[in-house]
């Protein structure tokens, strides 16, 4: 019985996928979902995958990355059967690292709020993206634009703001020193990274893939340094590298999901007693906030961006939709408007308790979403 059960929380993981992520933004990866969760065999085939592995960016990005075809059935049941020992050994091999510049356009609103010059320092880095918010343009739907120092940049980033009022100053911030952390760095100027992270953003974003391909050209202008590392470990020691002349300020985004309930509660401590400024972009439920988020807000539905733990909007995971939630908190009526708005696209943290237990007490973030 322990198989079926197995199974079953499978299927479930991936209609949840195709229900709350990928209905009204990918539908390729929708019918894959679907396909996949009606089908003892390909179902079968994943349940030898270990729980983390089973998420369905991963698998989908590895069977794009062995020739699938997005939504083609017959590709899909190819890759999962006949070309098993390849496609599974690219899923061990490689992670979701899913690295979206456009969380910038939800982080600098934020980052504004803070005293420069910053020292950035971001946990679970990837290829560097969003450690370069002040190379970036932005183009807010109210109006707003921002422009690095130099001059607009070659990656503009839209934003829709769906309530409340950004800063009329606001600006790009003043980066005097960065670094980040990743447990398997990437190389923004590598042929594998991009290589990789297309597959991992599903097939209907070009926009995405457009933009990534820009901002990894200016990440690999940067240099940006990103140390290999577990942040549990090494969070402290690079803080305090941190120049003493600049406001120390810890970020992170879509990656706290990957630790354990217990790992994020040490994680949190840690950034506290650093010191530092604490900047999180994360899943509805990952961070434990000081004040109360308008209601009704479904678990799991939303990403939000805090300051110091103190909630500052409200955005979908890849950031472009916020809400900003300023001194007077939303209505219900507005809330629920902007859950309706929201829900399509979506990347969810996923904190289905079933599956997180499965998870041995892995949330979802990235874990099961649309990256
Ligand atoms: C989904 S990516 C997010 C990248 C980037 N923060 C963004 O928002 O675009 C999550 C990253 O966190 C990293 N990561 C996960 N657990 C980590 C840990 N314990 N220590 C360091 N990095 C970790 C992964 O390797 C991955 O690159």
């Amino acid at each position: 019985m322990a198989i079926m059960d197995d199974l079953d929380m499978i299927a479930q993981q991936y209609l949840q996928f195709a229900d709350h992520e990928a209905r009204g933004s990918s539908p390729s990866y929708e019918a894959w979902s679907r396909t996949l969760a009606g089908d003892h065999a390909l179902l079968s085939q994943l349940a030898t995958l270990p729980a983390p592995k089973q998420q369905p960016n991963l698998v989908f990005a590895a069977l794009r990355w062995h020739g699938a075809r997005p939504g083609d059935d017959a590709s899909l049941r190819h890759g999962l059967l006949d070309s098993w020992s390849e496609v599974s050994r690219t899923i061990m091999q490689r992670s979701t690292q899913t690295n979206e510049p456009a969380r910038c356009a939800v982080l600098l609103p934020l980052l504004h709020q803070i005293d420069g010059p910053i020292a950035l320092i971001e946990l679970g880095a990837a290829a560097g993206l969003c450690l370069i918010p002040d190379r970036y343009s932005y183009a807010y739907s109210d109006g707003t634009t921002v422009h690095p120092p130099g001059g607009p940049s070659d990656v503009l980033i839209p934003c829709r703001v769906a309530a409340g009022s950004l800063p009329r100053d606001l600006a790009a911030p003043q980066i005097a020193w960065r670094a980040g952390i990743d447990l398997n760095p990437l190389d923004p100027a590598g042929p594998d990274t991009a290589a990789w992270l297309e597959p991992l953003i599903c097939p209907e974003h070009e926009h995405r893939r457009r933009r990534l391909a820009g901002a990894l050209r200016l990440a690999a202008t940067a240099g940006v340094r990103i140390e290999r590392g577990d942040l549990r470990s090494r969070l402290t020691a690079l803080v305090a590298e941190a120049p003493a002349q600049a406001t120390p300020v810890v970020l992170h985004s879509a990656t706290f999901a990957y630790l354990t309930a217990g790992d994020r509660a040490a994680a949190a401590a840690a950034i506290t007693s650093s010191g530092a400024r604490w900047v999180s972009f994360e899943g509805h439920g990952i961070v434990t906030l000081t004040r109360d988020l308008p209601e009704p807000v479904a678990p799991g539905t939303l990403f939000v961006a805090a300051l110091d733990q103190v909630p500052f909007a409200l955005a979908n995971g890849h950031g472009d939709t916020m809400t900003l939630l300023g001194a007077r908190p939303l209505g219900c009526s507005q809330a629920r408007s902007l859950l309706a708005k929201q829900g399509q696209a979506t990347e969810r943290a996923r904190g289905h308790a079933g599956l997180e237990a499965r998870l041995t007490g892995l949330c979802h973030g990235e874990l099961g979403g649309i990256a």
